[in-house]
């Protein structure tokens, strides 16, 4: 616990230092070095679970539900929603290495693919999943409009899909990586296909303050 709680704090101050580059943005995309791999992952774990926490209670997972989580790192939120105990839970995570540790922790739990998300053909029929779920995500989509028409395809008719992202923190992360970072121009590339609702939640501290977007079909 104590070497636990050092290397949190170490991987926090030497976030600090490269918050702002580029091969750091890289990493918390999809962790690919050991040393910036390993600030990035520490980070998420510390960094993400009140947002994830509050995101998955604001998606009102039902039994009856088939989920799809989007890009879930270190699996915080699939431990929330498993707690929901839906009748599906589907995960998209192209990074290599999250996967691995995905399938160690959760087993047949959860119905792991590699894809990238711009195409689930194959994997997802046709409206078929209730709620889809992106945190820390939607920024490094591009194209976004690819991905927008791929989950409205998959997307049941009167399906959710729950967006959330800490726009305050991530603004001076690098523009190259981080390509959808403003809410304003995400927010209009979102109405052409979905009808769009949103709110700010503050949760006490920068890191936790994030926009909880919702999409439903029009
Ligand atoms: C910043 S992490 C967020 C992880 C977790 N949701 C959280 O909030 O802690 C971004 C995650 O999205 C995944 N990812 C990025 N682009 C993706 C894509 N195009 N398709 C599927 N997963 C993607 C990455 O591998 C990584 O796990």
């Amino acid at each position: 616990m104590i070497l636990e709680n050092l290397l949190n704090k170490l991987a926090i101050n030497l976030h600090k230092y490269f918050k702002n580059t580029r091969i750091m943005a890289e990493n918390l995309r999809s962790p690919n070095s050991f040393f910036f791999g390993f600030i990035a992952k520490r980070l998420m774990l510390v960094g993400n679970q009140k947002v994830i926490e509050d995101s998955v209670e604001r998606l009102n997972v039902k039994s009856e539900d088939k989920i799809l989580e989007i890009g879930s790192g270190n699996g915080q939120a699939l431990i929330e929603i498993l707690k929901k105990s839906p009748l599906q839970l589907k995960v998209i995570e192209i990074s290599p290495i999250f996967r691995n540790h995905l399938k160690k922790k959760f087993g047949d739990k959860i119905e792991l693919s590699e894809n990238d998300a711009k195409n689930l053909k194959g994997i997802i029929d046709n409206g078929s999943i209730d709620k889809i779920l992106l945190i820390n995500v939607i920024y490094f989509l591009n194209t976004l409009d690819l991905y927008l028409k791929e989950l409205k395809r998959i997307l049941k008719k009167d399906g959710t899909i729950f967006i959330a992202a800490k726009f305050d923190a991530v603004k001076t992360f690098d523009d190259n990586v981080f390509r959808n970072k403003q809410i304003i121009d995400l927010l209009k590339i979102l109405k052409r296909f979905f009808k769009v609702s949103y709110k700010c939640i503050d949760l006490g501290d920068i890191n936790s303050k994030y926009y909880a977007i919702y999409l439903k079909k029009k």
